[in-house]
């Protein structure tokens, strides 16, 4: 099942597609965005290559993946976000990373809410989840908005230093939060 393009209140999210590949590469590339999502690694054009790739594989054999999110105004590449399996587990992670000038308005929790939407609405999974770097504060901001809470125990196979999880049976984001990133764009299972 090919990834559907999402709508938020000023997000398009669109599949990753390989033409994508050279804009991801310079997002990626930035020293504010690769910081904690790379650990500060330069990413080469075949890492970002084969980034894109592995979400396209992703989305052919378990129909979940990444999307670019643009400016519905402008049209603009704002980041991307989305899912992957973590490696040699069950667990599924949410990623998620902007170019800064677009820091500081919501985007990320508004195109997190639309795509963890997306999930519970068309996979039967309990629980999502997602890790950080003990420094990245922004991300955990994002995630106790979307109503993420602080797992205990690591995650067998998982290199983040923090990971915050959401049960699907949680899945409720604050009704202001949900409103505006929302709108009535989605119509997920919670009101
Ligand atoms: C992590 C990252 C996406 C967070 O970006 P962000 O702009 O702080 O997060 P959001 O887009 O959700 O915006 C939230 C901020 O906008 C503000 N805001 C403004 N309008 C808002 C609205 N309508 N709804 C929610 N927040 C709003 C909030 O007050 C908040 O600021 P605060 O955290 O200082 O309180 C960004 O720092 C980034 O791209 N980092 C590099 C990549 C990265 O580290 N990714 C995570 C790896 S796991």
């Amino acid at each position: 099942m090919p990834l559907p393009e999402l709508e938020s209140c000023h997000l398009r999210l669109s599949a990753f597609r390989e033409a994508d590949t050279e804009e991801l590469h310079a997002l990626w590339n930035d020293r504010q965005v690769r910081r904690y999502l790379w650990d500060d690694r330069i990413v080469s054009l075949e890492l970002a290559a084969e980034t894109v790739q592995a979400s396209l594989a992703s989305v052919e054999v378990e129909g979940l993946g990444m999307w670019t999110a643009t400016e519905k105004r402008t049209g603009a590449l704002v980041g991307f976000c989305g899912f992957r399996r973590i490696a040699g587990s069950s667990e599924v992670e949410l990623l998620y990373g902007l170019w800064p000038r677009f820091w500081g308005r919501g985007l990320a929790t508004e195109a997190s809410a639309v795509a963890i939407d997306w999930l519970f609405t068309t996979h039967s999974l309990d629980r999502v989840v997602a890790g950080g770097d003990a420094a990245n504060d922004a991300s955990f901001r994002v995630m106790r908005r979307l109503g993420m809470t602080l797992l205990a125990q690591s995650i067998p196979g998982a290199p983040q230093a923090r990971y915050y999880e959401l049960r699907r049976a949680a899945w409720r984001l604050d009704g202001a939060i949900r409103s505006s990133a929302l709108g009535n764009a989605s119509a997920g299972p919670s009101s």
